[in-house]
């Protein structure tokens, strides 16, 4: 069984090869990062033509990594939401075209689910129940998953997904776009108990975030030193940032958890590729007593390997998207 995956919900476009749901055999990403970087964000308009430019070379490249043809898709895998309705649109189309035209099965996807899932690509198939921590660019929610495709979402933000908090605070410390990957090298020679920020909503008995707050917090303690005539001290105001964010991930994590009794937790999204995230709750998650898993880097951060594995999945158990399917920028998780 050959998945074609497509992926293209914000500014990376990607296309993969997974064989048997878990086997990649190829995933190839064009990244845009290089066009929106002189805007310090992501630009949907750019984004999308981007995608419509690279999506069919890619396409092509994937499958002659993977050593298949158009002809041997059994499934054809693509993100319907959320993201940027420009951006997810190119790759739907592409999606539609290649099913329409080789019969293969066409299936849109949620692209947060698929970030869960490329947890099975390490791990293979799910044996739920889990609770998973699923932090990227747009996102920051905790999800109790029960069984596979059914999702209740314990918590969320209520303002600033963390990966938004990163870019945010990188570039008022002109660090770059995007800005947690330079954060998290910055962060690395920094004392993380330097500077005190507020940790919001920690402790706060629900499992809601809120990261608007942190993000004001730094721009107030940059003002004060510039206002004092102090150098800023990068590293240890990074390391001292991302552990604010850190500490109140871990801990509404292993809450969610206790509450919820499972022994697993399944890491997603961007974030997760932070260095201290990773130690920090493996560390702290096996003290608990709980197994964490979280992706390899390259899938963690947007790729169309999971989003193949999640559509394969989709498809044994018999699920087909119309080809009147629509794109859904606000996408919610099914329960
Ligand atoms: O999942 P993702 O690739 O795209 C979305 O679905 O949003 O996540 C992108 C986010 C960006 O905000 C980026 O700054 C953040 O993930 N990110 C990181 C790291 N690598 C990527 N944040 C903190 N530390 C990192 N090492
Ligand atoms: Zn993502």
């Amino acid at each position: 069984m050959i998945t074609l995956g497509i992926e293209t919900s914000c500014d990376e476009t990607a296309v993969a090869v997974v064989e048997d749901g878990f086997t990649v055999r190829s995933n190839l990403i064009a990244s845009q990062v290089h066009l929106h970087e002189r805007f310090g964000g992501v630009v949907p308009e750019v984004a999308a033509r981007a995608h419509v430019e690279a999506i069919n070379p890619l396409m092509e490249e994937a499958l002659a990594t993977a050593g298949v043809g158009f002809g041997d898709l059994d499934t054809v895998a693509v993100t319907v939401g959320p993201g940027l309705v420009g951006a997810l649109l190119v790759g739907m189309a592409a999606a539609k075209a290649v099913a329409l035209a080789t019969g293969a099965a066409l299936v849109g996807v949620n692209h947060l689910e698929g970030h869960v899932w490329a947890n099975f690509l390490v791990h293979g198939p799910p044996e739920p129940p889990y609770v998973a921590l699923i932090v990227s660019g747009g996102h920051t929610m905790l999800v109790h998953m029960t069984e596979a495709h059914h999702h209740e979402v314990l918590g969320q933000t209520l303002d600033d997904a963390a990966g938004e908090a990163f870019d945010k605070v990188a570039r008022l410390l002109g660090l770059g776009f995007p800005g947690g990957p330079a954060l998290d090298r910055m962060a690395r020679e920094g004392d993380p108990a330097a500077i005190r920020f507020p940790r919001a909503m920690e402790g706060s008995g629900d499992l809601d975030f809120s990261l608007s707050g942190l993000k004001t917090a730094v721009l107030r303690h940059v003002k004060q030193e510039r206002a004092a005539g102090r150098d800023l001290h990068l590293p240890d105001l990074a390391a001292s940032f991302q552990e604010a964010i850190v500490d109140v991930q871990v801990q509404k994590t292993l809450e969610a958890a206790d509450r919820t009794g499972v022994g697993t937790v399944l890491l997603g999204g961007g974030v997760v590729a932070n260095s201290r995230l990773r130690e920090r709750l493996q560390a702290e998650g096996e003290a608990a007593g709980l197994t964490v898993w979280f992706p390899p880097l390259d899938l963690c951060t947007d790729n169309a390997a999971m989003i193949a594995c999640l559509g394969a999945a989709r498809a044994a158990r018999g699920d087909r998207s119309m080809f009147d399917i629509g794109a859904d920028p606000q996408l919610r998780l099914t329960p």
